[in-house]
């Protein structure tokens, strides 16, 4: 979604410095161009050399230079950037950009873009804690810069608490955010991801091979496109979603439980779980030791949520999804036209690259009028993203 996006990261003079190669890397993953300009203390942590090689494009330090030595003004580097990241953003920096100074190539530029401006603050904790930081920072979100909180944990000065560089994962999320048209802002979507436990003692349980990738894809992409997102997610090894809210729960019956808390707020529900349909009749206390012989299980059936939420619709949109091994369509319109739907996503799990655990994903999307777009194998972000632009059709 960054695909030939400009973007301008300013790395300025803090430890951190040296994560602001592998955030180059993640950028340029998503086929966006970087271009960097580095303050004079940022190359006491990390050679330019370093950050031009990931970039792909000189690194730029001087604002005089910059003019002599590539024959473009400061101006078109802050013309040019779609976007600016700062990261990492030290107290000096976040203070001279709140006082207006402009006496380097980072804060000029800083102050000759209309690009969106996304503060990384990466500092010592009492220096993050700091009064007059905290004063600096606030005066620069009022003024239209965005400002992600750092992150917490152990820092290069051996103390524990909050000024680490954010997670660049969340960096680049949050990048992505703001390049992102807010076409579904005011819209409250309700996401379910992941597979389902169903436990017969203590240390066992059912499950499937679900691992929630294309629920945490929707939710992440709604979030971007300014829906508020809340996702039900059953267990997975996939990190939590930056910006939304997050609910863990672990049996089918969890989750029920949490969509019907949740449901009345809820403008559309997007059913990506899967959800066990069976569940062990009892639970034993203890762990079920081996004797000689078979153990049999009694499963019994699992309340069908989708189903259930289809009956008492009051007015929200319905998506679901249908994995199917044979007779894709047919089943997954018998399923749309049951569970009362506005639209249902069908995949073949027979297919290579759609289903369970795969990054992508070739899904049918089909509508109550008998509509079937065929999309291609496509990365399951993008997938959601056109998931999402049906469903965008089905507000109006
Ligand atoms: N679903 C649900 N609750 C269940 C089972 C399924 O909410 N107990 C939802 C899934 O999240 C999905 C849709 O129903 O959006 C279809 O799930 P799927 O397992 O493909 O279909 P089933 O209705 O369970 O039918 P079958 O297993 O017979 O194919």
């Amino acid at each position: 979604m960054l695909k030939g996006k400009h973007i301008l990261l300013g790395v300025t003079g803090g430890i951190a410095a040296y994560k602001s190669a592998e955030l180059i890397r993640l950028f340029i993953k998503t086929g966006c161009s970087v271009k960097v300009i580095m303050t004079r203390h940022a190359t006491e942590f990390i050679t330019p050399l370093t950050l031009q090689t990931l970039s792909g494009n000189p690194v730029f330090m001087d604002m005089f230079s910059l003019i002599r030595d590539h024959d473009i003004a400061h101006i078109a580097l802050a013309e040019e950037a779609d976007v600016l990241v700062i990261a990492p953003a030290t107290a000096n920096i976040i203070g001279k950009m709140a006082a207006g100074l402009a006496d380097d190539l980072l804060t000029t530029v800083a102050l000759a873009t209309k690009a969106p401006v996304l503060i990384c603050p990466a500092m010592n904790t009492n220096m993050y804690e700091n009064a007059i930081v905290r004063e600096n920072m606030r005066k620069l979100a009022s003024r239209g810069c965005h400002i992600m909180a750092a992150g917490e944990g152990e820092l290069a000065c051996k103390t524990e608490g909050s000024g680490r560089l954010p997670d660049l994962q969340d960096i680049l999320d949050e990048v992505q955010s703001l390049l992102t048209e807010k076409d579904l802002a005011g819209k409250r979507i309700l996401v379910t991801a992941g597979p389902t436990r169903e436990p017969f003692d203590p240390v066992r349980f059912i499950t499937n091979y679900s691992s929630g990738k294309m629920g945490y894809a929707l939710a992440i992409v709604a979030r971007r496109r300014g829906a508020a997102v809340t996702l039900i997610s059953g267990p997975t090894v996939l990190p939590v979603p930056s910006g939304v809210d997050f609910i863990p729960v672990s049996s089918a019956l969890e989750m029920r439980e949490a969509v019907m808390q949740h449901l009345k707020t809820a403008d559309m529900v997007i059913k990506s779980a899967a959800v066990a349909d069976f569940r062990p009749s009892t639970r034993a206390d203890d762990k079920i030791k081996k004797k000689s012989g078979p153990l049999t299980l009694t499963l019994e059936r699992n309340p069908d949520i989708l189903a259930e939420i289809g009956k008492k619709k009051e007015g929200r949109i319905l998506i679901g999804f249908a994995m199917e091994s044979e007779d894709l369509v047919e089943n997954a319109k018998a399923k749309l036209m049951k569970k009362n739907l506005d639209l249902i996503v069908a995949n073949d799990v027979k297919q290579s690259g759609a289903g369970f655990q795969t990054d992508t994903n070739i899904v049918k999307i089909l509508d109550r009028a008998g509509g079937i777009e065929e999309l291609p194998l496509m990365d399951k972000m993008e997938v959601a993203g056109r998931i999402l632009d049906r469903a965008k059709q089905l507000f109006k």
